[in-house]
């Protein structure tokens, strides 16, 4: 049985001047208030016991939206609509059925009663698990840490909220998890987060989150920001730590490097949908998406290489055509048929792929 598993989710964001013709404003539109259009009009995606699940793709692409939505993580502005997301078998937040056109009062009533169910129903479902059995690692772990209160203090918040541990015994944890992320203990323990470094903080954060042993450890750019050597050595932990802890991981990352150290699973999106999905060593030297086959860029090896940039731009998440594939513009195969139905994602070999001539391209990966 999968550990995570998101079904048909939709992600909405607010803009208020999203383009009418955008594929998000209908047939969603009728359940979304003013100003809201679909971001993510419809993803799955499951992470087994021990998995490492990557999500990569351009900025911009939805990988945020969809790994913090099925958390029910999102921010203000952005929110999930529709779908069902299953932990270890218990749903946390329940199927959301669509409903035809009613008047825009009724709407505003239903959505009032709606919001408030949900609330309640995601607050129970998420809270079992949330920083006991899913731990969240963010981009920027020094803004993560509260300023004023020592770092080996908060990391050993979460056991005084969830545990009845004396204090004594939380201390001692602390020091195991901050020792298991190399970093000197008690020194660390007693340092305010101006003390520590980029790298240092990164760590403390992942020892935090261990601490109550995570099944899943959601990852968004963990590495992003920290100097080579010192992003190699927080890739070494994550790495250490699903050899030995058997730990599942969503890790969003540009890198290569990264994914092809760790992940087990490659999840490619673009414009807010999964082009291709497949195993690491599938979408590495056998890609069947043209996106796909850009963004490895045909590099001669995947070390500290980063996902390489595809001449034109990425669409704006709101605007993605309704009726075509949304690569098109960018793609050297393209050709008419692309730009007059949007490509499912459907089953090719052993990958999902979106693309209508995947089976007739010969599509290059990474060499070597
Ligand atoms: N809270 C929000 N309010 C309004 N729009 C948002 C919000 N969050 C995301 N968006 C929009 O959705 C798009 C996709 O966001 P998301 O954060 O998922 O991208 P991403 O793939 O994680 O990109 P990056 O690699 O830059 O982190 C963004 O470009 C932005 O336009
Ligand atoms: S469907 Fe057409 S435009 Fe889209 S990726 Fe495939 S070949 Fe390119
Ligand atoms: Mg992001």
């Amino acid at each position: 049985m999968a550990l995570l598993e998101v079904e048909n989710m939709r992600v909405a964001i607010q803009d208020p001047g999203a383009s009418a013709q955008s594929i998000h404003v209908e047939p969603y539109g009728p359940w979304l208030p003013d100003g809201w259009v679909v971001a993510i009009p419809n993803i799955s995606f499951s992470v087994d016991p021990g998995e490492v699940l990557a999500i990569v793709g351009e900025s911009g692409a939805g990988k945020s939206l969809s790994a913090l939505g099925a958390l029910g993580l999102l921010s203000a502005g952005s929110k999930v609509v529709d779908g069902t997301v299953r932990f270890d078998g218990v749903q946390l937040r329940p199927t959301r059925k669509l409903e035809k056109k009613r008047s825009r009062w009724w709407r505003k009533r239903r959505e009032r009663r709606y919001e408030q169910f949900m609330e309640e129903l995601l607050d129970e479902g998420y809270r079992g698990v949330l920083g006991t059995r899913i731990g969240v690692l963010f981009q920027d772990a020094v803004a993560s840490w509260a300023p004023t209160a020592m770092i080996g203090d908060q990391a050993g918040e979460v056991l005084r909220e969830h545990t009845d541990m004396s204090e004594n015994e939380i201390v001692d944890k602390v020091l195991d998890a901050l020792g298991e992320v190399r970093l000197p203990k008690v020194s660390k323990y007693l340092s305010f987060r101006h003390e520590l470094s980029r790298g240092q903080a990164q760590r403390a954060m992942i020892a935090s989150v261990l601490i109550k042993g995570p099944d899943l450890l959601v990852a968004d750019e963990p590495l992003s920001g920290l100097d080579a050597p010192v992003a190699a050595a927080v890739l070494d932990i994550l790495r250490e730590l699903k050899a030995r802890r058997g730990l599942a991981m969503i890790l969003i990352t540009h890198d290569l490097a990264t994914v092809a150290a760790t992940a087990d699973r490659v999840m490619v999106m673009y414009g807010g949908q999964v082009v291709e999905e497949g195993h690491v060593s599938e979408i590495f030297y056998r890609p069947q998406h043209p996106y796909t086959e850009g963004l490895l860029g045909s590099v001669p090896s995947i070390s500290h290489k980063r996902l390489v940039s595809i001449e034109g731009a990425p669409p704006r998440i709101q605007d993605v055509p309704k009726a075509a594939c949304a690569f098109a513009p960018r793609c050297g195969y393209a050709v008419e048929a692309c730009r007059q139905g949007r490509p499912d994602l459907r089953p090719i070999a052993e990958s999902l792929v979106a693309c209508i001539r995947s089976d007739e391209l010969d599509l290059a990966g990474v060499r070597g």
